[in-house]
């Protein structure tokens, strides 16, 4: 794969900040700093006038963000630069809008954005190929005192440019490459695992970013500076949620708020809630997903033996078993969690009106039950 040379990346920083830019790099904990990639960016940024933001944790909480937007909004600041993963990419979008918001910018959260009127412009050096929030319009906070994990969007929340150097992931630790692969893997399952709509170029790009993910999840997680794998990884990541896939297609996400709900409540790891939960709503899903499960089956896994239903078991079962592999748990009792924390998560889902969800909006609170007692 064509590699670029690494002061290219540089001239380019340099470029797509305005001159005149105030701007606030925004940063997570010590990574950002021990791997080098803070010190580029600031000799990239020049003479610029630049202020700095660290401590944005996993899960980006509204306590931490509040602190930058006062920030921003006493040294006047006027372009956020994001350096991280999802997290630090997520709480600056949230920054972003926060800092223009008249109002209690909690609002923005438990409004999904519709409220948004105005925002800061944005740009992002990733670090950690998982989320695509890197390429869309996407975010989720954290509010810790109230234990609510919510999401939202808006079209003035696409960063202006993103920097992608799958150098830049060399340093991951295992454990966020195998979370990368199964978030990437899950949202493009969320797009195209629904029912069939006669979009064929949408399921085929997704059936080929699955497919990619499953050749090159091995070789991701064992060698870490393979930079073509890496390379891979990224442009995968970015592509399963930039809005490509799910163009005009019917899409679910229930996965996806009731794994929230597990985050924020256990601290469980994004994409570890997602391996919980996907396998158990396919499994209790897999009437209304009949048509697309058999097709995933047999295009993404080679499934072409059998009767029906045994097809669809089977794929559920590979895609159980891919998580697994990646030393990923399937089940809430790997983290010592059982009918207590089912209970919790449905209180938690109804607080936040997640009573119809997926893309027939059928899955109300009896059905999450059944999907969280299958996955205990
Ligand atoms: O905090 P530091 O020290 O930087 O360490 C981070 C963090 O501990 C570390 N890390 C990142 N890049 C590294 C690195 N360590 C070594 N070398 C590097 N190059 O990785 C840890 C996890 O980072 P985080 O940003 O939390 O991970 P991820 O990218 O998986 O983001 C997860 C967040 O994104 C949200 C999730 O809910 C979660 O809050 N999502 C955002 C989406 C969106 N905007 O579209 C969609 C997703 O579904 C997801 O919900
Ligand atoms: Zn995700």
């Amino acid at each position: 794969m064509y590699r670029r040379k690494s002061d290219t990346f540089a001239f380019h920083y340099a470029t797509l900040v305005p001159e005149t830019a105030r701007v606030l790099i925004l940063y997570g904990g010590a990574s950002a700093e021990k791997t080098g990639t803070l010190a580029e960016v600031r000799a990239a940024l020049g003479s610029r006038s630049v202020h700095e933001f660290g401590g944005i944790e996993p899960n980006p909480s509204y306590e931490t963000l509040m602190r930058a937007v006062q920030l921003v909004r006493a040294e006047r600041l006027d372009f956020l630069l994001a350096v991280g993963g999802g997290s630090v990419i997520d709480g600056s979008k949230f920054v972003a809008a926060a800092a223009l918001y008249d109002g209690e910018p909690w609002e923005i959260a438990e409004q999904g954005g519709a409220n948004i009127r105005r925002a800061l412009p944005i740009g992002t050096v990733l670090t950690l190929p998982a989320t695509g929030s890197e390429m869309n319009n996407g975010a989720v906070v954290t509010r810790k005192a109230t234990q609510a994990k919510l999401p939202f969007r808006n079209p003035l929340l696409f960063p202006q440019f993103s920097i992608l150097d799958p150098s830049k992931t060399f340093t991951l630790p295992t454990k966020q490459v195998a979370n990368g692969l199964v978030d990437a893997y899950v949202h493009t399952i969320e797009q195209y695992l629904t029912y069939p709509v006669q979009a064929l170029v949408q399921d085929r790009f997704a059936e080929g970013l699955l497919q990619t993910l499953i050749e090159i999840a091995p070789q991701a997680v064992a060698a870490p500076d393979d930079y073509t794998t890496r390379a891979n990884l990224m442009w995968t990541a970015t592509l399963a949620l930039n809005g490509l896939i799910g163009a005009g297609v019917p899409q679910d996400w229930a996965t996806h708020m009731i794994g929230h709900e597990l985050t924020a409540l256990y601290d469980i790891d994004h994409a570890r809630t997602l391996a919980i939960v996907l396998p158990a709503l396919l499994e209790v899903q897999r009437d209304s997903k009949h048509a697309k499960l058999l097709q995933y089956g047999a295009r993404v896994w080679n499934i072409s033996t059998g009767s029906e239903a045994e097809r669809i078991t089977a794929a559920i079962a590979s895609t159980r078993a891919f998580f697994e592999g990646l030393g990923i748990p399937t089940r809430l009792s790997a983290y010592e969690l059982g009918q207590d924390a089912v209970e919790a998560v449905l209180r938690q889902l109804e607080s936040h009106r997640m009573t119809a969800l997926g893309e027939h909006r059928d899955i109300d609170l009896a059905r999450s039950r059944r999907i969280l007692e299958a996955a205990l």
